[in-house]
């Protein structure tokens, strides 16, 4: 089965091509990241004007760097939900236009199963079930998952998610946007034991997060500190040491709840060095085993939208040509697979 992928959700296009018996055929993205960032943040009607402009250039070039044409196609996978409604409403429009043109059958994928997900494009897979830590720049959330669409959420945020966190702190410290890469970069420039960020709602019972209390801290705390890079750098180090202390805190408390010894973490923020490290030698500890998707399918791509969509189909499940966008969409409402 061979699958085309669209994923337009926020500010990325991107476009892959994935075959169940090659793999990863050919991908595609375009991020509009220098569109907003005189904007400091994400423009909506930017955003999908820009997705009319690249989407079908990208579809034709990930089509000819995979050799495929549309008659080896057996279905189109786009991304129906959640996301900015503008940006999502290119991708199913263009997705199924294409599925109808062709003769073929499409596939809305939830955004955040397609995250969840990423890591199985990878050579070493993780079995089910497991817990996944979903962290972007929309959304934070910790689920139990014992198959495809077998999703139980087991906590989320509050308030603003991670990345987001990430990105506002990185603007209060005067980066630009998207800022979480960069604050980590600056982080690595930081000592530690100069600043001390809280752990918000880790010291009550639950898996929520939040992260809106962080940013606050990081506004008062540059307020008072001195102008210099070096302070700079040792308040992103501190902040960013608050956020993945949190995050382990929350995710050993869902691993014990559940019995769980492997571990999924993906979303924009999984790209996070030390996110990484910190949960490797955790998972280590425990005895158990975490996973993560590359670099490239970590943050926003179409790859992970065409393989999740690729699951639904085989198992015979597709969108009608008249489904709309779905701006905001439970992962937890999605059907299984078997
Ligand atoms: O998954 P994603 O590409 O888009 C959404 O679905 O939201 O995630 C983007 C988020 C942004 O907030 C970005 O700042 C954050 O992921 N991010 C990072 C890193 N790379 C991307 N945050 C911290 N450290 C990173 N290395
Ligand atoms: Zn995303």
């Amino acid at each position: 089965m061979r699958i085309l992928g669209i994923e337009t959700s926020c500010d990325e296009t991107g476009i892959a091509i994935y075959d169940d018996e090659q793999g990863l055929l050919s991908h595609e993205l375009y991020s509009q990241v220098k569109l907003h960032a005189d904007y400091g943040g994400v423009v909506p009607e930017l955003a999908s004007r820009d997705h009319v402009r690249k989407v079908v250039p990208l579809i034709q070039k990930a089509m000819a760097d995979a050799n495929t044409t549309a008659q080896d196609l057996d279905g189109i996978a786009f991304t129906q939900g959640p996301g900015l409604v503008g940006a999502l409403l290119v991708g199913s429009s263009v997705g199924r236009s294409l599925a109808y043109a062709w003769g073929i059958p499409a596939v809305g994928v939830h955004h955040m199963e397609g995250h969840l997900l990423a890591p199985m494009l990878e050579d070493s897979v993780p079995e089910f079930p497991f817990v996944a830590l979903l962290v972007s720049g929309g959304h934070s959330m910790l689920v139990k998952v014992e198959g495809i669409g077998e999703y139980e959420v087991l906590g989320e945020s509050i308030d603003d998610a991670a990345g987001e966190a990430f990105d506002k702190t990185a603007k209060l410290l005067g980066l630009d946007y998207p800022g979480g890469p960069l604050l980590a970069k600056l982080a690595e420039q930081g000592e530690a034991g100069h600043y001390k960020f809280p752990r918000p709602m880790t010291d009550r019972p639950g898996l929520d997060f939040s992260f809106s209390g962080l940013k606050t801290f990081a506004a008062n705390t540059i307020r008072d500190a001195d102008d210099d890079p070096q302070t700079h750098a040792n308040i992103a180090y501190a902040f960013e040491e608050a956020v993945v202390d949190t995050l382990m805190i929350k995710c050993r408390r869902a691993l014990k709840q559940t019995g769980m010894k492997r571990l999924v973490i993906a979303g924009g923020v999984s790209a996070n060095k030390r996110l990484r490290a910190s949960m490797e030698q955790m998972m280590e500890g425990l005895k158990g085993e975490v996973f993560y998707p590359s670099l490239a399918f970590c943050t926003d791509n179409g790859a992970m939208i065409a393989y999740a969509g690729m699951q639904r189909l085989k198992a015979g499940q597709t969108t009608e040509l008249s489904a709309s966008a779905k701006p905001r969409w439970p992962l937890d409402s999605l059907p299984g697979v078997n």
